[in-house]
């Protein structure tokens, strides 16, 4: 395969990169009053607002050459058609076949996948209608109102992140509590605060063999035939959502109380599958397969928009310039919307578990950044922490801003009567606005001094500005926007992926963590000391664990 990094295309961009020192946004926009208009895109109901970004109309020219030299839309075709484009597990990569609508057509190793995931929805909904209306009823005869879902990483932060931005939805008294970490206390902490009589534990897990999941599962499960006083009660206090038929069977969940899905949805594309039960079961059907067309319309955006309005190929081109040529090495992704908190720490898994990579396709070593540390924190409150950094730092941190038009619920921000009623949401927005403005235009030194800023402290009040932003801003957060907004960010990694020639869909990296885990566990529980067997460090550690313990 091609390498990228020795294309012409690729010399061109790099070319273009002295260009961009010698103008700064100010003058970019000072040039062209349209900028702001012009260097936006519509994606579904988003608007995305790329002008604030450190490029020129030649820049995004060159950029979109890389796309085409990497043949960026038949690679994405062929992900689309259900090619086992995953080679190193020799598998397709078909999460976009989630969202296809009923009647759709695709033929999929010889299996109609349209029809296997309508199968699932349609059971989804049913139980979790079942739920909801009080027809499905514990063990002792009470009904549901709390979902415990048990799963990690893909299993975990893509439910729990949707939980949380659908809050609004959730009419029908049912909540949800997500236990992923194999600390004990995280358990602990959810089954002190919730009656296993009204409980349903969802396990959550792909391959049902995830260690940490297993071990939350068995313990959950002790508990509740513990207070249950009955094995079983686990017919109608567990389900589980998976690939492995056998496994769950073999934890003892009867094939009737488990939501299948497929072994061509990666656990990090894996929220608009069965994984999503847990939403389904807080915020109801209608709201998931509102969520679902979500993601299908932005979809449908990436797989037919022309790469000039084309948002998540765009997004991409800017992330590959970023980290390629300019020396980024992290990206902020800033939520003014507190209910999409855990936004970035999903995709902190979707992009860094997908990009995370040293070797192309056909494993040689790249010789590029493949991919950016994904970092953020809702705002304001970030402003208030790390934008210091943002601001006058002097690393290039480019920062995704996400806000919304209508809000969930609002309220006045100051006393009545000083002047009018001023909106916590409007306040909030105009946070965000400011400090995209700021991030770009900064402040200059002739400036402060105007303000009146004593000359010695002048040159602590500079802001340098140039500090390039995306803005994405969406009517309100309905499960449509969430959709749109988790398939864009799909889209990016796949297109940075694919242009850089990476697999964006295995992730051997984080397995010989786990297999050494099990060597330790055994040193560290063993019976008779262990001889050293690692190295210095970590059998010291080990011997201080172990008396700590009292072994
Ligand atoms: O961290 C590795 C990983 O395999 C993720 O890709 C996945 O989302 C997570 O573990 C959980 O896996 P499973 O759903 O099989 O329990």
């Amino acid at each position: 395969m091609t390498d990228i990094s020795t294309t012409d295309q690729w010399t061109a961009v790099e070319e273009l990169v002295a260009s961009i020192g010698e103008v700064s946004l100010r003058e970019l926009f000072a040039e062209d009053p349209e900028r702001g208009r012009r260097l936006s895109v519509t994606a579904g109901d988003l608007h995305i607002d790329l002008s604030k970004n450190l490029v020129t109309d030649e820049i995004l020219t060159a950029l979109t050459e890389l796309a085409d030299i990497a043949r960026l839309p038949a690679q994405r075709a062929a992900m689309f058609r259900g090619d086992h484009i995953n080679t190193t597990e020799d598998r397709a990569v078909l999460h976009t076949a989630l969202r296809l609508p009923a009647g759709a057509d695709l033929v999929v190793d010889g299996r109609d996948v349209v029809s296997d995931v309508h199968a699932v929805l349609d059971r989804m909904a049913a139980f979790a209608g079942r739920v909801r209306s009080g027809d499905w009823r514990g063990h002792t005869g009470q009904r549901i109102d709390t979902v415990i879902n048990i799963g990690i990483g893909g299993s975990d932060l893509g439910p729990v992140m949707v939980d949380k931005a659908l809050r609004h939805l959730q009419t029908d008294g049912i909540r949800a509590h997500y236990v992923s970490n194999v600390d004990p206390a995280d358990l602990s902490a959810t089954l002190a605060v919730v009656d296993p009589a009204t409980t349903l534990v969802v396990v959550a897990s792909k391959t049902f063999t995830t260690q940490e999941t297993m071990a939350n599962a068995h313990a959950a499960r002790r508990h509740f035939v513990e207070v249950l006083g009955s094995e079983d009660a686990i017919a109608s206090h567990f389900v589980a959502v998976s690939t492995a038929a056998d496994e769950v069977a073999a934890f003892g969940i009867d094939a009737g109380h488990m939501f299948e899905f497929w072994d061509w949805v990666g656990g990090r594309y894996s929220v608009s599958s069965a994984i999503g039960l847990s939403v389904m079961l807080t915020a109801g059907a209608p709201a998931f397969i509102e969520l679902l067309e979500g993601f299908h319309t932005m979809d449908l955006h990436f797989a037919t928009e022309a790469p000039e309005h084309n948002a998540p190929v765009l997004m991409a081109l800017l992330g590959i310039w970023y980290t390629c040529f300019l020396g980024a090495q992290s990206k902020a992704v800033i939520p003014y919307v507190q209910d999409l908190a855990r936004f970035p720490a999903y995709l902190q898994q979707l992009t860094m578990e997908s990009l995370g990579k040293s070797v192309r396709l056909d494993g040689s070593d790249v010789s590029y950044p493949t991919g950016e540390v994904y970092w953020g924190e809702a705002g304001t409150n970030g402003q208030h922490a790390f934008f210091q950094l943002l601001h006058q730092g002097t690393q290039l941190v480019p920062v995704d801003f996400i806000g919304v038009a209508i809000p969930g619920e609002d309220l006045d921000a100051y006393p009545s009567g000083r002047s009018g009623p001023v909106s916590m949401h409007d306040l909030l927005m105009a946070n965000m606005f400011a400090q995209a403005r700021v991030l770009a235009f900064g402040k200059t030194e002739e400036e402060a001094l105007a303000d009146g800023v004593d000359p010695t402290l002048a040159p602590h009040k500079v802001m340098p500005g140039n500090r390039p932003s995306t803005t994405i801003l969406a009517p309100s957060l309905s499960p449509g926007v969430v959709g749109q907004l988790i398939a864009l960010y799909e889209h990016v990694v796949f297109s940075q992926a694919a242009i850089l020639g990476i697999n964006a869909f295995d992730q051997w990296g984080v397995e010989l963590g786990k297999e050494q885990a099990g060597t330790l566990l055994t040193a560290l529980t063993a019976e008779s000391h262990p001889d050293p067997a690692f190295d210095s460090s970590t059998d010291s550690l080990v011997e201080i664990y172990r008396e700590a313990r009292g072994r």
